[in-house]
């Protein structure tokens, strides 16, 4: 094969080019941001993410970028198309990125004088987006029959930010719908040189391949959700432990421990989105996906019921401050799309409660967002030392290291959201108060 170009240099785009190119192939990337084209023609990360540089490291020669889409057909025999696919108001996915892409490949198929290309649609698209759109767009332009001249497949990624490069090497499953047994095949084949273990190879239709996408994160946020509700429910009744509960029900095969934990309220570019675009393609079938609206639902919940807890321990003082520890949706991320942090640092200011926030790595997009409206500091102790009540937002392992000497306000109240603080350090005066366990008025560190 001649080798591998990926349209999209972005969070997932540059993670694959990079993995595709580390494992020996010769990946051209293809992206209208001249800065990670740019990035990544002098060797370096155009995006943060763990592990990503040292891909890029390993590549060596074999991984370069260009923003001519020529080339990318002329070099490749594949191309996986990895750009953004925002959500619309009703739900479903937008192609826009996506078209305007396809677009030029598909003209630039045209002039080529190659027998066949392979397509790889990577970014969400809303089911029957492929068949529908994509295919008859690349039809048209390079004036070439699917299964003929080229294939398509639609193979998405079950990837979380902060963990890319590893999940992208030793996945679960790698999903394949496919045009064709050929087209198939050779994605499969790339795969299989790419893939650290054996994952499971789902190969089906390219509908059941889009259906699948969006109905697994679906799944997964109901999974979140119902353990919030066990979460809040543990809250109120004395003894209830969540992590007692969640523990033994993930120890059942028919529900497995993985996103079982209870906490904040799921966040970031696909969750929240793959589940809403799940009801409204449920919607558009005249089928009422009632879990998926649910589930929205309880997420959103999730936030109000961290407020009131908080206002209860603000309890009508003024100047008072509350520290934020993490704002990205999860730890090692900058990415702040959606994370329930955010909402809860915009429901506070707009109560005119000061906020800090410490975020090492998503501190500028979360400045972008409040400007001047909140502080920050550069360590958990600054952070600390500003406010009287504390909101542990992400389980960051960073955060389990806080003890009572982290302490300035005699008596600060601990929100922790994932119960990772060692409640027997904080000393005496600290309140701590752990979402998805029940809290008295003797809930003093110390007692
Ligand atoms: N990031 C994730 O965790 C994740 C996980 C699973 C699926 N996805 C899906 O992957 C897709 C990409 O997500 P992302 O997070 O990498 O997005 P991103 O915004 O980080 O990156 C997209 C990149 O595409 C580039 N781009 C836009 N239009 C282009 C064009 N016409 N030609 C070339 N480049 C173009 C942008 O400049 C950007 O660099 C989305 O559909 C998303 O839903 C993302």
């Amino acid at each position: 094969m001649k080798g591998i170009s990926v349209i999209g240099l972005g969070k997932l785009g540059a993670c694959s080019a990079a993995c595709f190119a580390a494992k020996g192939f010769n990946v051209l990337g293809v992206d209208i941001n001249k800065d990670f084209v740019n990035a990544i023609n002098n060797g370096n990360a155009s995006v943060f993410e763990p592990r990503l540089q040292e891909m890029i490291d390993k590549a060596e020669s074999r991984l370069t970028a260009t923003r001519s889409y020529e080339d990318a057909i002329d070099e490749s025999d594949v191309t996986f198309l990895i750009v953004p696919t925002p959500s619309k108001e009703n739900g479903h996915f937008s192609n826009k990125y996506m078209l305007n892409a396809l677009e030029l490949l598909a003209e630039a198929l045209k002039k080529s004088t190659k027998a066949y290309h392979l397509f790889v649609i990577t970014s969400t698209v809303s089911p029957t987006a492929t068949d529908e759109l994509l295919i008859p767009l690349i039809e048209r332009l390079s004036g070439r029959k699917l299964n003929d001249g080229f294939g398509v497949c639609y193979n998405p990624e079950f990837i979380a930010l902060g963990s890319v490069i590893t999940n992208f090497l030793n996945p679960d499953m790698v999903l394949i719908g496919e045009s064709s047994k050929e087209a198939g095949s050779m994605l499969e084949s790339i795969y299989h040189k790419v893939c650290e273990n054996s994952p499971y190879i789902a190969r089906m239709s390219i509908i059941s391949g889009e259906i699948t996408k969006i109905s697994l994160n679906s799944y997964v946020t109901m999974k979140i959700s119902y353990a919030n509700t066990l979460a809040n429910i543990c809250e109120k009744i004395p003894g209830a432990d969540i992590d007692s509960i969640s523990g033994a029900l993930g120890a059942d095969k028919r529900i497995s421990p993985y996103y079982l934990k209870g906490g904040l309220g799921y966040g970031g570019p696909c969750f929240p989105r793959d589940n809403r675009a799940f009801a409204a393609f449920a919607a558009e079938h005249g089928v009422d996906a009632k879990l998926a609206k649910t589930t929205d639902e309880i997420n959103l919940f999730q936030v109000d019921h961290l407020i009131d807890l908080v206002m209860s321990h603000v309890n009508g003082r003024q100047d008072i401050s509350v520290s934020i520890l993490g704002a990205a949706y999860k730890p090692d991320t900058p990415v702040v799309e959606e994370s329930p942090a955010i909402a809860i640092i915009s429901e506070l200011i707009k109560k005119n409660i000061k906020v800090n926030v410490y975020d090492p790595i998503a501190a500028e997009n979360v400045r972008a967002i409040f400007r001047e409206c909140v502080s920050f500091s550069s360590t958990v102790r600054e952070c600390l030392e500003t406010s009287s009540i504390c909101i542990v937002a992400i389980p960051s392992d960073e955060f389990k290291t806080i003890d009572e000497s982290y302490f300035m306000h005699a008596e600060t109240t601990v929100i922790d959201c994932w119960r990772i603080l060692d409640k027997s350090r904080l000393g005496n005066k600290i309140k701590y108060i752990a979402i998805g366990r029940f809290t008295n008025e003797y809930c003093y560190a110390g007692i």
